[in-house]
């Protein structure tokens, strides 16, 4: 009979045979991961999240960082990790032919940013977004219905397009306030632009850009209570001037004039509106394998056709050594 730590270590030692072998089979378009708030790219989930979309979809995954983290991901303002992003995509030879792109909540922003505003950055393929606040959002995160943070929520609310705010609080950069528009489109400085709001202002080289996407997939938890209204992951929102109702992203100003070429892609098939189960971020590895390995190619090169049985074996003894598939992933938070 085999002892213990015979059988918890052959699931390792396969893996590392497999992966061995495998490491020729690298698919020809990578992808990049951009992380949420409060988060890194050396944080467990983000690093756990990376490695399996890549051994999923056979292709290489890179975390792309913006100054240190976590701390930088609260207050450096978003047109600024924008640019460094921009700086670093630009540097890494290895997305010059193209390359995808997932974004996992603030980092969806940022990776639209990209899209949108990065001159010469190499061409982005697929854009996989998970939770963005892709059209603001209307609370301060986090903040749970206590005296303290209702007093704070709205202190920061009264003062959320300021200057002092708008250049230390990341978050403040799609704060959108639906009664208090007018202030939104002139105070806040990142997300009027990267949705083309402000007319007389609207850039078609912003639009130019997203409308070339091959697809675009907006990934909705069903349990999101970290954004208000998480339909905003799907580009809905509350119209302007009240809290009330939450309209659908097709009947929204931005989709329907078209600002950012968001309903050309939807006409065109490339927008999938995904809407999975679980509260922020909490993507299981089932639904990682539906809805974002896809868009990652997983074709298969010449070379690493050779090898597909392989694969296939490793996913057998994968089975029968019991490792576990639908755990939730991102312990992060935002
Ligand atoms: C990009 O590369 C240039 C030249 O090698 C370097 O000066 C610059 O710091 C790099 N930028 C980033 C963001 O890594
Ligand atoms: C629109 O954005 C592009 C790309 O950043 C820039 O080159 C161009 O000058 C902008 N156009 C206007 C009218 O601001
Ligand atoms: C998301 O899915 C749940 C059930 O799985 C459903 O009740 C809900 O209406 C869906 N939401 C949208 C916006 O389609």
């Amino acid at each position: 009979m085999a002892s213990p730590s015979q059988s918890t270590n052959f699931p390792t030692i396969i893996f590392i045979l497999f992966s061995f072998v495998l490491i020729p089979t690298i698919n020809a378009v990578p992808f990049i991961v951009l992380h949420g708030i409060s988060d890194k790219c050396s944080g467990h989930g983000v690093t756990r999240f990376t490695k399996l979309l890549s051994s999923w979809s056979n292709s290489q995954g890179y975390c792309v960082e913006i100054g240190d983290g976590s701390w930088d991901s609260w207050t450096m303002p978003l047109l600024e990790q924008t640019s460094i992003a921009c700086e670093k995509v630009k540097n890494m030879t290895e997305l010059s032919q193209g390359y995808n792109m997932v974004g996992l909540s603030q980092g969806s922003l940022i990776g639209r940013g990209i899209i949108e505003f990065c001159d010469g950055g190499p061409p982005v393929k697929n854009f996989i977004s998970l939770a963005g606040p892709h059209a603001g959002i209307a609370s301060i995160p986090f903040c749970e219905s206590t005296v303290i943070c209702i007093f704070l929520d709205s202190l920061i609310k009264s003062e959320v397009y300021s200057n002092f705010v708008q250049e230390h609080l990341a978050p403040s950069g799609y704060l959108k306030i639906p009664t208090d528009i007018t202030d939104y489109l002139k105070g806040c400085r990142f997300l009027p632009k990267l949705n083309n709001e402000i007319k007389g202002a609207r850039n078609s080289t912003y639009k130019e850009r997203f409308a070339s996407l091959q697809n675009l997939v907006l990934i909705m938890f069903e349990d999101d209570t970290v954004l208000v209204p998480k339909e905003t992951s799907w580009f809905g929102y509350y119209p302007d001037g009240a809290f009330d109702p939450i309209l659908p992203a097709q009947e929204t100003e931005l989709y329907k004039e078209d600002w950012i070429g968001l309903k050309t892609l939807d006409e065109a098939g490339k927008v999938k509106f995904v809407n999975v189960s679980g509260s922020h971020l909490k993507i299981s590895e089932s639904d990682m394998k539906k809805y974002i390995v896809p868009y990652l190619g997983d074709q298969p090169s010449t070379e690493s056709s050779s090898y597909e049985w392989l694969w296939r074996l490793w996913y057998l003894t994968k089975d029968v050594i019991g490792l576990k598939e639908d755990q939730p992933l991102m312990h992060t938070t935002y």
